[in-house]
């Protein structure tokens, strides 16, 4: 049995002068927080990726839901829950691929709507900003446990992207599973893929674990299929930005490739994310939302640019894309797993059969 400490960071934080946020952009190199205290600052935040993974972005926003609330009670007063309107309309254009986002805000908008209109809505909606991160905290800690039990001891993982404290508001999905399994004793390398163009592999996901104390291996992305192929690697384990009804998973681009190469080469596919990542509304993947973000994130790297400023040199720069169901061996959510996901198994976790 492993004693690293397992969970020593913090993405998000509230205090009394508002949602502080470690600013994502910086590390490596610094550990800095940025204070929030309007709505406005927290969708900016989101925007530019001072806060991000699918469930810290939801965590966050429900906070800029609660600051809008005070917000619009100090403007308005009794028109308040019309009166913030628009900071929400801005928080949910913040950034369109993760449903946790438009999830934790329906669940607001649900908290402002039972509230009375000529009281100040600031603690009671702050109270339910709270509740969403520490279910969040919980979730993580269950997802950790059940996906955690799914792996063999002795078992190489390879993972893509940062979903871990950072990702989350507590230990992580795909990380936490990562951590749990590492804690017991039943991982014998952690592979990382550095996850271009942002490096959340590299920058972020290498820089928790080593917080850790939990030996990290990192690759080029284009270099897992290979690995693969020399069969260390058992389980790869990533996250998910959105799954649709039939268990077609949206996650940071490079996933699919990851998931192609597992089913070619026998490693299995295992998804780790909470029930606010799913949402029922959208079919399949095909519907999905995929964010674009500026050329310049592929046309540079570190500060400096990579490729030749020639007139015909652009870059194609979707930060998502979709893994079919099929290609997914299992999805560990805190209400249960789902083996071999269809719109069946998914229905069937979301009535709370699991
Ligand atoms: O663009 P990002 O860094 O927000 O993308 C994050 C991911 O794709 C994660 O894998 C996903 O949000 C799951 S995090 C628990």
């Amino acid at each position: 049995m492993n004693t690293a400490s397992h969970d020593t960071v913090r993405a998000l934080e509230w205090r009394d002068e508002g949602l502080y946020l470690l600013d994502q952009r910086l590390l490596p190199g610094q550990e800095q927080y940025v204070c929030c205290t309007d709505a406005a600052a927290v969708a900016q935040a989101i925007t530019d990726m001072v806060v991000r993974g699918a469930p810290a972005i939801g965590v966050a926003a429900g906070y800029g839901a609660a600051l809008a609330g005070a917000a619009a009670w100090r403007t308005h007063g009794a028109g308040w829950q019309a009166g913030m309107a628009e900071d929400m309309d801005t928080l949910r254009r913040s950034r369109p691929t993760a449903v946790n986002l438009a999830w934790a805000l329906a669940r607001m908008e649900t908290c402002a709507s039972r509230l009375p209109e000529d009281e100040d809505p600031a603690s009671a909606l702050l109270a339910e900003a709270h509740a969403i991160h520490a279910e969040d905290v919980a979730a993580n800690q269950r997802m950790g446990r059940s996906g955690a039990g799914l792996i063999q001891p002795g078992s190489g993982v390879l993972t893509h992207c940062n979903t871990g404290s950072l990702a989350t508001g507590g230990l992580g999905t795909a990380l936490g599973v990562i951590r749990t399994a590492w804690a017991d004793g039943r991982i014998e390398r952690v592979f990382a893929d550095e996850t271009r163009p942002w490096l959340q592999g590299a920058r972020l996901t290498a820089w928790e674990l080593a917080a850790d104390g939990i030996p990290v291996e990192l690759l080029a992305d284009g270099a897992a299929a290979a690995l693969m192929r020399t069969g260390q690697v058992h389980w790869a384990i990533v996250g998910a930005d959105r799954i649709a009804a039939n268990g077609d998973v949206a996650n940071k681009i490079g996933t699919y490739a990851v998931a192609l190469a597992a089913r070619q080469h026998g490693v299995r596919f295992m998804v780790v994310a909470p029930t606010s990542t799913i949402d029922p509304e959208t079919a399949t993947g095909e519907q999905i939302p995929i964010e674009t973000r500026d050329a310049r994130e592929v046309l540079y790297a570190g500060g400096q640019r990579v490729a030749p400023k020639a007139e015909g040199v652009g870059a194609w720069n979707p930060v998502f894309d979709v893994t079919p169901a099929e290609l997914v061996d299992v999805i560990v959510t805190e209400r249960g797993v789902v083996h071999q996901p269809d719109a069946d198994g998914m229905a069937r976790l979301l009535e709370g059969a699991g």
